[in-house]
């Protein structure tokens, strides 16, 4: 059996989070205030990428890993508002050293489970001996509160993951409305504040 190495993917997670710490500590100069809630960055479990892979049909190759694999490399971003999200995502966007794959809209566009964030697909640099790799990694912004419900739904499903009622099912969907709708109040109570502090100066 081939021999797995997951050298590059280490390499990947180390610049692209340093380069995101970069990048939100600008964003705090900029705008001065950090909207950072939570910010990890982490490597996929061996055990979790063969899953991954067994459930898509493929064998746990290094081939595989590259091709079927987007997320070996994982970042989640979690902040405070709303706006943080999209304000972050274009940070990101315009980071000359990140390439942007894909992106996907979940708050726009929630998954039927009703599950919110957005996702986006890049490719980071890795420098190597005399060349340069690059390799896939997913990163995910969401607010606490869509963190809040994703965490909480995760271990409601978790315990049995093949049998979820119709009706828990839909009770987390109107979960996931409820705190959509409290983002949005939230947000709307921030940018309240935030002009009546610029017309008080
Ligand atoms: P997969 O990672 O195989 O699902 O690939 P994909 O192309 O379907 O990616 P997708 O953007 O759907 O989701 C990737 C990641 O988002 C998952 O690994 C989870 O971290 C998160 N996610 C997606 N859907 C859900 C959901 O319904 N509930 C929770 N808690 N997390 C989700
Ligand atoms: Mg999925």
């Amino acid at each position: 059996m081939e021999k797995i190495s997951l050298y590059k993917y280490e390499y990947a997670c180390k610049m692209l989070e340093t380069e995101l710490q970069i990048l939100l500590e600008e964003f705090k100069r900029k705008h001065g205030y950090s909207p950072v809630e939570h910010f990890k960055a982490r490597i996929k479990s061996m055990d979790s990428i063969e899953k991954k892979l067994r459930k898509k049909g493929y064998e746990l190759t290094e081939e595989n890993i590259e091709k079927y694999v987007s997320d070996v490399v994982g970042v989640r971003l979690v902040v405070s508002f709303l706006s943080d999200v999209y304000d972050i995502v274009s940070s990101i966007t315009r980071a000359t050293n990140i390439l942007i794959k894909k992106r996907k809209d979940y708050i726009k566009e929630p998954k039927d489970s009703g599950y919110t964030s957005y996702h986006i697909i890049v490719l980071v640099p890795i420098y190597l001996e005399g060349y340069v790799e690059y390799i896939t990694a997913e990163i995910q912004v969401r607010t606490v509160a869509m963190d809040f419900w994703a965490t909480l739904e995760h271990k409601i499903r978790y315990k049995f993951p093949d049998v979820i009622p119709d009706e828990v099912k839909a009770s987390l969907e109107n979960a996931a409305i409820d705190v959509h709708e409290l983002d949005e109040k939230m947000y709307e109570m921030n940018k309240i504040m935030t002009k009546y502090e610029q017309e008080k100066k």
